[in-house]
């Protein structure tokens, strides 16, 4: 199956409302605004450079695997919203690797080197993770994710127990692991994202610590969720708050719960939600208009730690 690359200019507004499409659908999604940051890319000289982008606006690229059904999706999503926008498509052709460009890898604060496995080399491999990001959200590139990581590589995870719900490609379960956490619980509803998950853990050797379960966060309680330290929900407002009430009774007291995938905007309403049902919120952190929720069951302030 090749790859489709998809360029949408639009104005900076719609910036939002079209990562978001992008990201709901699985897709990595990079901003370019002009082309002197595009030409960085072979693929995207030879086959963008000639598209103009007129003042104003912005250039979103993204691509995905060669599915037509998808591809009318994208496009009949954005003829809807009914805005001045210009999008195209274009096929890699069979054997050309130039997209890989698309995913250079990632520092997190100097403790963190997240590769795709095609710029592993032996030199670097003790102190990377791998990541392939393939079709699935999870590249580590999206803001809710660096505030995650970036959270997660600031506390102390040895020996801690972490669920990572809305898993991914696994990055921010992998990650925890490459920052001495003892085990991983990874959840995730799709069946392909599943399988790409697991490859990311045997690519990065952590088989043996971790549990992944083709699972809906949204249908039942997880099992054993007690047993978790810290838990990681990078999932839309909805799903974070299904999971929350299905799961607030069981989990323990001390653990810590990072919600994010919440817009600046939507603050109140999600800050309301979660201190009507009981989580005490200790940090709020942003990062390009998306926030990361830091919090603990209200019932355990003051209280010895379980
Ligand atoms: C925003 S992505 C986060 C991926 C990764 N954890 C990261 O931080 O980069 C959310 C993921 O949650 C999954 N997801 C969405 N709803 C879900 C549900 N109800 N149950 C389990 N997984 C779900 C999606 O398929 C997607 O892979």
């Amino acid at each position: 199956m090749g790859i489709i690359y998809v360029s949408v200019i639009t104005e900076k507004k719609h910036l939002d409302v079209i990562n978001s499409y992008f990201i709901t659908k699985c897709l990595n999604s990079a901003v370019i605004t002009n082309h002197k940051r595009a030409s960085q890319n072979t693929y995207l000289e030879h086959n963008f450079n000639n598209i103009q982008i007129p003042k104003g606006f912005i250039q979103i690229y993204s691509c995905f695997p060669d599915d037509k059904k998808l591809k009318q999706k994208i496009k009949k999503f954005i003829t809807q919203l009914n805005i001045n926008t210009q999008i195209s498509f274009n096929k890699i052709p069979e054997g050309n690797n130039s997209w890989v460009d698309f995913f250079p890898g990632i520092i997190i604060q100097d403790k963190l080197n997240i590769l795709p496995p095609w710029l592993i080399n032996d030199k670097n491999l003790k102190y990377a993770i791998q990541i392939n990001p393939g079709a699935n959200y999870g590249s580590g590139n999206h803001p809710t994710s660096r505030l995650c990581l970036e959270y997660l590589t600031g506390i102390d995870l040895k020996g801690k127990n972490v669920a990572d719900i809305g898993s991914g490609s696994g990055i921010l379960g992998i990650c925890s692991l490459k920052l001495g956490a003892a085990c991983a619980l990874m959840l995730e509803y799709d069946k392909k994202t599943v399988k790409n998950c697991k490859s990311n853990v045997r690519l990065n050797n952590f088989h043996n610590k971790v549990k992944i379960r083709k699972f809906d966060v949204e249908k039942k309680p997880v099992r054993n969720i007690n047993k978790y330290d810290i838990i990681i929900c990078n999932i839309w407002p909805h799903v974070n708050e299904k999971f929350a009430l299905l799961n607030r009774k069981k989990i323990k007291k001390s653990a810590q719960i990072l919600f994010t995938g919440v817009y600046q905007k939507d603050h109140n309403v999600f800050k309301d939600f979660l201190e009507k049902n009981s989580f005490h919120i200790y940090d709020v952190k942003t990062m390009q208009n998306w926030n990361l929720y830091i919090t603990v069951k209200k019932s355990c302030i003051g209280e010895k730690n379980d």
